[in-house]
């Protein structure tokens, strides 16, 4: 068992979309589980165009009509310190998997990082990304959201059982 709390981060490219979707969704949900104060959660891109910069607005916009608070999130860039100061890192596509392996400091840390939607029950091999909507209209927002919220609840399942408290 890891010294507590358990510390998830949450990895895209630019931090502004996916990344604090999921970051905002995981951090609610612990919350609702009970497991508020257990598990700390994290969000960062890999690139640093937008470091200190809110959530992309469409994104927001996308959380706020589902009723999560977006208003929070500043923009944080991934280095090889996150390594050290998280347990579990989340990557949202395969190039975010590949960027932060690239970064890991051993071997051994490259275990800490898992595609996000590994936990994801309608995921398989060839569908295990989270596209990234940058690029493309509000619908790829709403789909964003769908397979965060559809991915969480396995998220909370596997930090619940690695934060039991100790009798
Ligand atoms: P994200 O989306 O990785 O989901 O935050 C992007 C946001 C910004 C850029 C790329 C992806 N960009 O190139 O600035």
């Amino acid at each position: 068992m890891p010294a507590e709390p358990y510390r998830v981060a949450v990895v895209c490219l630019g931090n502004i979309c996916r990344s604090p979707m999921a970051h905002v969704v995981l951090e609610h949900r612990l919350a609702e589980a009970g497991l508020g104060d257990r598990v700390t959660v994290a969000s960062a891109g890999t690139g640093d165009w937008h470091v200190g910069e809110p959530m992309d607005p469409r994104a927001a916009a996308t959380l706020a009509e589902a009723g999560y608070d977006a208003s929070r999130h500043r923009a944080r860039k991934f280095t090889v310190d996150w390594y050290a100061e998280h347990d579990l890192l989340l990557a949202m596509d395969a190039s975010n998997l590949a960027n932060m392996s690239d970064l890991a400091p051993t071997v051994d840390a490259q275990e800490q990082v898992r595609m996000f939607r590994s936990f994801d029950p309608a995921a398989d091999d060839r569908d295990d990304e989270v596209p990234d909507p940058w690029f493309g209209g509000d619908e790829g927002f709403r789909d964003v959201l769908e397979m965060v919220e559809r991915t969480v609840d396995g998220i909370v399942e596997h930090l619940r059982a690695r934060t039991a408290p100790r009798s």
